[in-house]
């Protein structure tokens, strides 16, 4: 399972100064990143919190069967070292997210806490970040994929193979 997580005024994407952060709503991505991860057979799980200490629970709470967490923190990432310690605590890989290139923006924003405890970052790529992030964290996952295109590591029913001389 892979826990999306995002932060303080993240529930407000799609009306939030749309000229930084796009028009997309925080349903649209969490839809897109279930969807990028279902092609894989992984569920998601989804939350979205204004308060440091609600992120903190959900992710302790779904700690043993996290696979994988993308995480948007909003402005606590610069601020919260409580996240930042919440997350090396977790046995998974974390990737951290934003919309916006925060190293585009005002200089408080440069600096990500959190950075050090995570795999990695991806900024400014909007709403697709969110979907890269998930991509990779499925690849992670041992069986999952094992080097077969989505649709084919997906569980379940599947095309029949194509009769011999179907596409000649
Ligand atoms: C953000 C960047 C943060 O600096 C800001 O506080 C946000 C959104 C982003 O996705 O670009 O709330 O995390």
């Amino acid at each position: 399972m892979i826990l999306l997580v995002n932060g303080p005024n993240l529930n407000l994407l799609g009306e939030r100064e749309p000229h930084l952060y796009g028009t997309t709503t925080l349903a649209e991505i969490e839809n897109s990143v279930r969807e990028t991860c279902a092609a894989y057979g992984v569920e998601v799980k989804a939350f979205q919190s204004n308060c440091e200490g609600a992120l903190i629970d959900f992710l302790q709470a779904n700690r043993r069967e996290a696979q994988g967490v993308i995480a948007n923190l909003g402005a606590l990432t610069h601020t919260s070292y409580a996240l930042h310690d919440c997350f090396r605590s977790l046995p998974c890989p974390v990737l951290e997210v934003h919309l916006s290139n925060t190293q585009a923006r005002e200089e408080w924003r440069h600096r990500s806490v959190v950075a050090p405890a995570t795999r990695g970052q991806i900024v400014g790529l909007g709403p697709h970040g969110y979907r890269f992030a998930a991509e990779w964290l499925c690849l992670q996952i041992p069986g999952v994929a094992d080097g077969k295109e989505p649709d084919e590591a997906a569980p379940g029913p599947r095309r029949p193979p194509a009769a011999r001389g179907e596409y000649e």
